[in-house]
């Protein structure tokens, strides 16, 4: 993996807030019991943490401070797609039968150019970093090959940095949107990611360092998979033995999303890797 500065709060964060917000639909809890259910319960799990630590006015305080640092530094985005955003999808995902879905984290940008169903991502003509091939079918739950569904991916370059939330990057580098042949198959040339860190500068990043807990999340790739009919996924791919694989920071990894790819010919390494798509 290279060494590299890391982007800055101020950058990444401030890009994902912009981003989330461009995407923001309207609030989705208008159910006036649900939302004092939830609200009463957050507030009440608050307290009893308060209560259970003795917290004081000093430590009230400080908390105050970073909760205004984290909406400054752009960073709500970061912070709850890491330490929040897994239990959701797992509620989402509860009842499906197909892929094991993932986060989706800040980075993902809708958009992206499309390509037939093989080909080469968005790269710099001297883009660093082991090439991947990244194969394979997309069915649905009963065996079926989906043509024409979409594979819709993301990631970060050899420095752990996404295009358009890191300075300095073409806009769709290491971003496109791929459509199944009509064997329902994909192939995706790309490059093996570096792991991500979470930026260092921002609020985030000094609740890490004052918890004492590391900042890291394993290589990944980011993917959405869709078909008319049926239920899009969203999802990562990991790398076996990759580092922080076993301990990442957003708790995102699950055994079903491992890849374990092996040398390509002609260099590189390469996987296949099959999505199966639940009925809508
Ligand atoms: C974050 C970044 C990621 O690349 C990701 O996949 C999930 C979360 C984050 O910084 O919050
Ligand atoms: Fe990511």
């Amino acid at each position: 993996m290279t060494e590299v500065a890391s982007p800055t709060a101020a950058g990444s964060g401030a890009s994902a807030t912009k981003t989330f917000q461009e995407r923001a639909k309207a609030g989705a809890a208008t159910d006036r019991a649900r939302v004092n259910a939830i609200a009463s319960d957050a507030l009440a799990a608050l307290r009893d943490v308060i209560r259970k630590h003795g917290v004081t006015y000093d430590e009230y305080n400080a908390f105050k401070a970073w909760m205004i640092r984290v909406g400054a530094d752009g960073e709500w985005p970061l912070f709850l797609d890491v330490f929040l955003e897994h239990e959701v999808e797992d509620v989402a995902s509860a009842s499906r039968e197909g892929t094991a879905g993932s986060i989706e984290g800040p980075y993902y940008v809708e958009g992206a150019p499309e390509f037939g169903s093989a080909g080469p991502l968005p790269m710099r003509a001297d883009e660093p970093g082991v090439r991947l091939k990244f194969f394979g079918q997309v069915r649905s739950v009963g065996g079926q090959p989906i043509a024409g569904a979409e594979v819709d991916f993301w990631q970060a370059d050899d420095a752990g940095l996404y295009s358009q939330f890191a300075p300095g990057i073409p806009e769709w580098n290491l971003r496109g949107r791929f459509s199944t042949d009509a064997e329902g198959k994909y192939a995706i040339d790309t490059l093996h990611p570096a792991p991500y860190q979470i930026p260092t500068d921002g609020a985030t990043g000094a609740l890490i360092s004052a918890a004492g807990w590391h900042a890291w999340r394993p290589a990944h790739l980011h993917v959405k998979v869709s078909a008319p009919g049926h239920q899009l996924i969203t999802t990562q791919l990991y790398f076996n033995g990759g580092e922080h694989v076993k301990d990442d920071i957003a708790s995102a990894v699950k055994d079903a999303l491992i890849l374990d790819p092996t040398p390509a010919d002609g260099g590189g390494e390469q996987v296949r890797y099959d999505f199966v798509l639940d009925p809508a």
